[in-house]
């Protein structure tokens, strides 16, 4: 029988118009823009803004565009996975809101939670629903309003983040040697307290008091997660090109997930990856979380060929990370 693989067939991407700069953050904290850029690479970042508003509509627009490029209708979606940590709603799913919206009749689907390595997490899972041959297409859907859980009074974290969203198509190819190849996934809860959202959840539901003591935002212990993403990044995607032997000549473009700019170079370098194999948006997004790898796949599309040996790598809250090996599918 021959072996099923599967593919990215189509990209969509959608981020908002309103801008968040450097010079709009002094305003807001004791911060500047030097230190912005010297330590983390950022400049600005997108925010959605609107009453109302939610994941689920940068969704919209990203798997609109997709679907239109793709030349399929939403009822021809299969599986929806919609990889975020800012769902509309804790339930129902992203998922079920976005399918309503979209008017996918015929799809099941869930959100997918793994902070940034949630879209590593969602190909994955795609890419095993394609190889079992039981489904033709998965709608893999990563994006985040990281603006909801900001707290714009903590300079830790308010300048980092922004919002944004992009989905992938994945289907069947019988092509050899193209498509998803391969992953290093990993997790390791020891992470658990140095990247979170306190209350909210059921360990601390939502009080007066912690919304007082603001613990409904992200808190960030930076330089420990800086710490173990620096490592942790650069072995997993060492460890994809040794065991797919892969030189640092064969890999076409490294795609890293966009947290910081020196944790970006420090993986790129352990790879012996020059500057010009490195996708990077980091610079007018910030770190988008679940957004962030399918957006830098939907701004460089066109320039991506058949045939092309892509790594994806990156490193989040829980912890999570991980490393995928793509060959490129087609030609835009
Ligand atoms: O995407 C999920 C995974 N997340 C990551 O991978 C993020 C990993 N962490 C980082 O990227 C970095 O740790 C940060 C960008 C968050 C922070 O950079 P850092 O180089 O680790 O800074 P720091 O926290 O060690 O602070 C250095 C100095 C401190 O001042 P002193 O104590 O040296 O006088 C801070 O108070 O910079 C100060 N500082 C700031 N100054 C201006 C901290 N934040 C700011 C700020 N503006 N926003």
């Amino acid at each position: 029988m021959t072996k099923i693989s599967a593919a990215i067939t189509a990209v969509g991407g959608y981020v908002p118009p309103d801008v968040l700069s450097n010079a709009d953050l002094e305003k807001l904290v004791d911060t500047n823009d030097e230190w912005i850029l010297s330590r983390t690479g950022i400049k600005e970042r997108r925010i959605l803004k609107g009453e109302g508003l939610a994941t689920s509509d940068m969704a919209v627009e990203a798997v609109n565009e997709l679907l239109r490029k793709r030349g399929i209708t939403a009822n021809d979606l299969e599986v929806i996975i919609f990889c975020t940590v800012t769902a509309d709603k804790i339930f129902p799913s992203s998922a079920c809101i976005l399918a309503d919206k979209i008017g996918a009749k015929n799809a099941f689907g869930y959100d997918l939670a793994a902070a940034c390595s949630g879209f590593l997490f969602g190909l994955e899972t795609a890419t095993r629903f394609i190889e079992s041959g039981r489904y033709k297409n998965v709608l893999v859907v990563g994006g985040d309003k990281m603006s909801s859980i900001i707290d714009y009074t903590d300079r830790n974290t308010c300048i980092i983040f922004g919002d944004g969203l992009g989905c992938v198509l994945i289907e069947p190819t019988e092509e050899e040697n193209v498509g998803i190849i391969d992953s290093v996934l990993k997790i390791d809860g020891y992470g658990r307290n140095f990247l979170y959202q306190k209350a909210g959840g059921s360990q601390y539901p939502p009080t007066h008091e912690s919304i007082d003591a603001r613990e409904h935002f992200v808190y960030q212990d930076g330089k420990t997660v800086y710490k173990f993403a620096v490592t942790g990044m650069a072995d997993v995607s060492a460890q994809i090109m040794e065991r797919n032997h892969l030189t640092a000549d064969d890999i076409a473009w490294l795609v890293p997930h966009q947290a910081n700019l020196r944790i970006i170079d420090a993986t790129a370098e352990r790879m012996g990856l020059g500057k010009d194999k490195v996708m990077i948006n980091i610079d007018h997004f910030g770190n988008t979380t679940n957004g962030t790898l399918p957006l830098l796949l939907w701004e460089w599309e066109k320039k991506l060929k058949k045939g092309d040996n892509l790594v994806l790598a990156a490193f989040g809250g829980g912890f999570t990370w991980g490393a995928i090996y793509i060959k490129w599918a087609y030609n835009s």
